[in-house]
C-alpha cells in the first residue's frame, strides 16, 4: 500500500514489510536483484538523518588518504558515496553502481534483510552508523519541512512523532532497522562495524581510528587523524561552497541533544515507549 506521509499524498510505499519512498521502491528491487557484491567494496547504511553525511565523508577520507588533494573541497560528501537506490532518481554522479570493475565504496538506507545475499555472503565490509531516536527525529522533522513544506507552515511535532512511532520512516520502522544492524554486528563483528553518532561527536579520535582498522586503512603517521577529523568536521564541511545552496540541508545543527530543544515531555514518553524501550531491551542506550 501507499500512504501519506507528512501529509503528502502517496510519498511512502510498503515494501517486503517497511516504508520506503514510493520513487525508491523500482531502484531498491533492481539494486536487490542486480547488485553483485565485490570482496574489496564497503557499503555504509543508514538510516536518513542519522549522520550519513559525516560517515560518508569519514569513510571516503580514510580509504584515500595518502593521496594527493581533498575532494570534499569540491564534491559534497553524497556526490562521493551514492547511495544505491536513489542513485537512479540524482545526477549526483559517474560511477556505475553494477560495474563491478571499480573497488566502491557505496551507501543504502534499506535495512539489513533486504540486502542482496551478495553482499551478505561476500567479504565485502558494512559499516552502520545509528543515532539517539529523539536526535533523528528532529533532524528529520527539520529536512522533510524544508522539502516538503517550504512554502507551508511546518508540520506539527506532534504529526511528525507520529509518523516516527508508528513506523512510518523511510527505510523502515526505526528500532527494527538498528535492531537488525546491532545483532548482525555482534554476530560477525568482522563484517559489520556498529557506530553511534553520539560516540563519533564524545570520542572522535577512537571511533575514526575503529573505522580506520575496520577499513583496513589504520593510522600510522603523526597528526593525520586530527587532520581527517577537522577535513570532514560540521564546522569545515557546512562552510565550503561546494555544501551551500542544494546541499545545505544536510548541514544544520550537527549537535547531540537538540531535540530537548522541541519536544514536550509527553512526545519524549510516546519515543521512549515505543522506540527507546525495544532499543534498552537489546543493551543499546543512547
Ligand atoms: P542535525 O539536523 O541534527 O543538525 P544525514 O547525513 O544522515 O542526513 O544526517 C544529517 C545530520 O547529521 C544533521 O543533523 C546534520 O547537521 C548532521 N551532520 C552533517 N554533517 C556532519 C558532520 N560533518 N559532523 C557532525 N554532524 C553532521
Amino acid at each position: 500500500p501507499k500512504v501519506n506521509f507528512w501529509d503528502e499524498p502517496d510519498v511512502l510505499t510498503q515494501w517486503e514489510g517497511f516504508w520506503l519512498f514510493t520513487a525508491l521502491v523500482d531502484p531498491a528491487m533492481t539494486f536487490r536483484s542486480n547488485f553483485v557484491a565485490r570482496d574489496d567494496d564497503v557499503l555504509l547504511t543508514s538510516l536518513p538523518k542519522t549522520g550519513t553525511t559525516w560517515l560518508m565523508a569519514l569513510s571516503h577520507s580514510i580509504l584515500k588518504k595518502g593521496e594527493r588533494g581533498d575532494p570534499l573541497t569540491t564534491n559534497n560528501p553524497h556526490s562521493l558515496v551514492p547511495t544505491i537506490e536513489s542513485e537512479p532518481l540524482s545526477n549526483h554522479c559517474n560511477l556505475d553502481i553494477y560495474d563491478a570493475s571499480a573497488s566502491r565504496l557505496l551507501h543504502t538506507h534499506l535495512p539489513y534483510s533486504v540486502l542482496p545475499d551478495s553482499v551478505k555472503d561476500s567479504a565485502c565490509k558494512i559499516v552502520y552508523i545509528a543515532r539517539s531516536p529523539k536526535d533523528t527525529l528532529i533532524s528529520m522533522w527539520h529536512f522533510y519541512n524544508v522539502i516538503f513544506r517550504r512554502d507551508r507552515e511546518p508540520l506539527p511535532l506532534d504529526r511528525a512523532v507520529d509518523f516516527f512511532c508508528s513506523g512510518m520512516h523511510p527505510g523502515g520502522h526505526f528500532s527494527d532497522h538498528v535492531a537488525e544492524y546491532w545483532l548482525e554486528s555482534r554476530r560477525r563483528p568482522d563484517k559489520i562495524l556498529f557506530l553511534k553518532y553520539e560516540e563519533i561527536k564524545s570520542h572522535p579520535k577512537r571511533e575514526i581510528s575503529r573505522i580506520a582498522e575496520f577499513l583496513g586503512r589504520p593510522f600510522t603517521e603523526e597528526g593525520e587523524v586530527e587532520e581527517l577529523l577537522w577535513r570532514c568536521s560540521f564546522e569545515r564541511l557546512k562552510k565550503l561552497e561546494v555544501n551551500k545552496t542544494a546541499n545545505a540541508k544536510f548541514f544544520r545543527k550537527g549537535q547531540v541533544g537538540d531535540w530537548k530543544n522541541y519536544l514536550t515531555s509527553d512526545m519524549e514518553d510516546r519515543i521512549n515507549q515505543t522506540v527507546g524501550l525495544k532499543l534498552e531491551a537489546l543493551g543499546l542506550f543512547f
